[in-house]
């Protein structure tokens, strides 16, 4: 047969008989609606369900015997908290002796991780640096989708401004601009630009919403806001992570305004599914479904399930309603077939997606989980994050960075040598803390072989014990500078860990009081997952490293930054009170009609009799080794039309002797508006790395979006007036400010 015979019958024969590329290219929908009318309706409720493995994350309600008999028998449609290749292997193996064959999707909570633990994610968000907050969550896809993990329970975009909620740890602090652009680096992070890929996962955007905005920073508590404020304040970070193609949510715990989430149309269909055009799905938080019945929302199971479904929750998460009434509630005409079936696409459509009807095992291989767990890459990305994350909030007299042939060092404290601390909460592998590098590691290995390094713990850190006082003075005697290492333990923040008073818990002050009485310099590096309340150390210290939880390459990431190896560039994404009385506290503040001019002037002013207005450290602030200069803001015009663009320009120049980041912010004040607005928000912001002496011509654009807000009948708009632009270091440290109105 001649060569061009053949040629022609090949082109002619992919038409007659197709190939797995024709089957992928029918479209996942088609493929979708062929399962579909193969299942029983108990087979799509069992979609609906999921599981928890052993490693729980939630209250467990009963012991669930019977999980592998369900898988089976085809009632589970995804299981939580299974990871690694042999444990999901063994149980999807399980999942395709159902009656369809359809495989779970495994999810987990990688928060801020897999393997190498990077810095929490609030940690991550003092950075300012989104290509490395893409990147983390990257590193964490990679190791998680490596082992058996197909669908990760983040990025957290809660707004939360009240650091007495233990789960601000696991978010992006207190703005919503800054929110929004990090929560959708993170979904781009860990999904990668398309889905399917065995380095990437789905990301789910959490707890849909204004869970961060519990009464009184009290986990779980209930939530009650203005409409303005949901759509200003804590709907935008959900709709960044949607508009970045996030592939699910989750609801949340709490009641917004009497209404359970898990249970809210108005925030699962009106406005995911319906405004924002939603085609992921949704999943409940753990049990939520079922807590409904504590919320007295719901008087029993079956009327959770009821309620649960018809407000647009797709996947049941460890209540068990959906498994236990929807058949009988679609039977008995009381649910429509269609929500069901509905929901059931939404799941069906993402496990296509991901490519396990093709290869159910394909996230699951031995031997990529061994080489991507253990590329030596990963950590030195970590140390990057986390150096990046560290924010300096005092340096006095320069007293850092130290030189590395400091004489001699004391370390003191109770986070000098811990590891477990150093990972924060939210971690997938709490045993494997030997790959944590603690302070004193991080320092042994950047010293000289002339510094002495001595060591001392002086106290635990919740005991109230001062037995180990007498040992710490001793050791701190003889040192040439004091490194002390104080803050929370890794269990003090986190879900379910709210405080009422966001002290140095036991004696760490106090025992740096005695160390202060030494006459020594002392450096206080203070580690936590929220803003903590150290006055004394904060006013007394000669320098104050605030390093959060970094993960796995803390310690070297601290000792970079105490030594000058990195020059830290963090700033603030929290407020950080004076005391608690003033929670909540924010730098987006609303003026009042008696704002204090003076302090020294507060008569009939909204002000505290006891405590200025003002927080001990404001969002946005971070000291550098270098100092940076603001000059010459330059505005394109005086007025704008609508929807025309301002132009804003102004020169950053690095005024100090070392090289340095600056995150230079602008912020923006609408001066008089059919509702009062705050007397700032952050716009935009750049981070620049800028050499000794070197400056930088700065741009911003700002458009109507940046000038828009909702108003009285929740319409996004921007009203003519005057605006006042500020640039600054920090939300309370402006360097130019100017004037500028929008037309008619
Ligand atoms: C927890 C958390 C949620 C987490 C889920 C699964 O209760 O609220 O953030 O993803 O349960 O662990």
């Amino acid at each position: 047969m001649s060569k061009k015979r053949i040629l022609t019958l090949a082109f002619f024969s992919c038409f007659i008989f197709p190939g797995v590329a024709w089957a992928q290219s029918q479209g996942i929908d088609q493929r979708v609606e062929d399962l579909l009318k193969q299942m029983t309706l108990e087979e799509k409720v069992g979609q609906l369900n999921q599981y928890s493995g052993k490693e729980v994350t939630g209250p467990v309600n009963e012991k669930n015997t019977n999980q592998l008999n369900d898988i089976k028998a085809g009632w589970v449609g995804s299981m939580l908290n299974v990871k690694g290749v042999k444990d999901t292997r063994a149980i999807q193996a399980v999942a395709l002796q159902s009656r369809l064959k359809i495989p779970l999707l495994f999810s987990l909570d990688v928060i801020h991780g897999y393997r190498t633990v990077f810095p929490i994610p609030l940690a991550e968000a003092a950075s300012w640096d989104l290509e490395a907050i893409r990147l983390s969550a990257h590193i964490a896809a990679k190791e998680a989708a490596a082992s058996g993990i197909h669908w990760t329970f983040a990025p957290m975009v809660d707004i939360s401004r009240d650091p007495r909620w233990g789960r601000v740890m696991e978010g992006a602090g207190e703005d919503t601009y800054l929110g929004s652009l990090i929560g959708a680096a993170r979904v781009k992070g860990f999904q990668g630009e398309k889905l399917g890929g065995t380095d990437a996962v789905m990301a789910c955007a959490k707890h849909f919403a204004a869970y961060g905005a519990a009464l009184a920073g009290r986990d779980y508590n209930a939530v009650d806001m203005s409409p303005q404020m949901l759509w200003e304040s804590y709907l935008p970070p959900f709709k960044a992570a949607a508009d970045a193609g996030v592939a699910t949510f989750m609801n949340s715990f709490n009641t917004l305004n009497g209404v359970p989430a898990t249970g809210n149309s108005y925030l699962q269909r009106d406005i995911l599914k319906g405004q924002w055009n939603y085609k992921g799905f949704v999943v409940s938080d753990w049990g939520s479904i079922g807590e409904m019945i504590a919320h007295g929302f719901a008087k029993n199971s079956e009327e959770a399930a009821l309620k649960a479904i018809t407000a647009g929750s797709d996947m049941d998460m460890e209540s068990v309603a959906y498994k236990k009434s929807l058949v009988k509630l679609v039977q008995e005409g009381k649910v429509k077939q269609e929500l069901v079936d509905d929901a059931v696409r939404r799941i069906l459509y993402k496990k296509f997606e991901l490519g396990l009807f093709d290869d159910p095992y394909k996230f699951s291989d031995a031997k990529r989980e061994q080489k991507v767990l253990n590329d030596p890459q990963h950590k030195l990305i970590a140390r990057e994050v986390a150096q990046k994350s560290i924010v300096l909030l005092k340096n006095e007299n320069n007293t850092l960075p130290l030189s590395k042939n400091t004489q001699t060092i004391a370390l003191i404290g109770p986070l000098v040598q811990s590891k477990r601390d150093l990972a924060g909460s939210w971690i997938v592998q709490p045993g494997d803390t030997t790959i944590i590098v603690n302070l004193l590691e991080g320092v042994q290995q950047k010293v000289g072989k002339k510094t002495k390094l001595l060591y001392a713990k002086g106290c635990d850190v919740k005991s109230n014990s001062q037995a180990g006082f007498a040992e710490a003075l001793q050791t701190a005697k003889s040192a040439d500078v004091i490194v002390m290492a104080v803050g929370e333990t890794w269990d003090m923040s986190g879900e379910a860990k709210s405080r009422t008073n966001i002290n140095l818990p036991g004696q760490q002050e106090a025992l740096f009081m005695e160390l202060q009485k030494l006459g020594k310099p002392i450096v206080a590096v203070v580690m936590g997952g929220r803003p903590l309340i150290f006055d004394q150390i904060a006013d007394k210290a000669s320098a104050v490293v605030f390093a959060w939880w970094l993960g796995n390459e803390g310690g070297n990431a601290i000792a970079n930054v105490l030594f000058g190896d990195y020059n830290p560039s963090g700033k603030l994404p929290m407020t950080f009170p004076r005391n608690v009385g003033q929670i909540p506290l924010s730098y987006n503040f609303y003026n009042t009609g008696r704002p204090v001019l003076n302090e020294k002037n507060i008569v009939y002013r909204s002000a505290y009799i006891d405590a200025p207005n003002t927080p001990k450290y404001a969002f946005g602030y971070g000291l550098s080794y270098t100092t940076f200069g603001y000059s010459d803001l330059k505005l394109s015009k005086s007025k704008i039309a609508p929807h025309e663009k301002l132009e804003v320009s102004f020169t950053l120049t690095n005024t100090g002797k070392v090289a340095g980041e600056e995150v230079a912010q602008l912020y923006l004040q609408d001066k008089v508006a059919s509702l009062a607005r705050p007397v700032k928000e952050l716009k935009d912001f750049r981070k620049v790395m800028l050499k000794p002496g070197e400056s930088k011509t700065i741009t911003f654009t700002i458009d109507q979006n940046k000038l828009s807000f909702y108003n009285q009948e929740l319409q996004w708009v921007a009203e003519p007036g005057d605006f006042k632009l500020m640039i600054g270091t920090a939300s309370d440290n402006i360097k130019l400010t100017g004037e500028f109105a929008l037309a008619e």
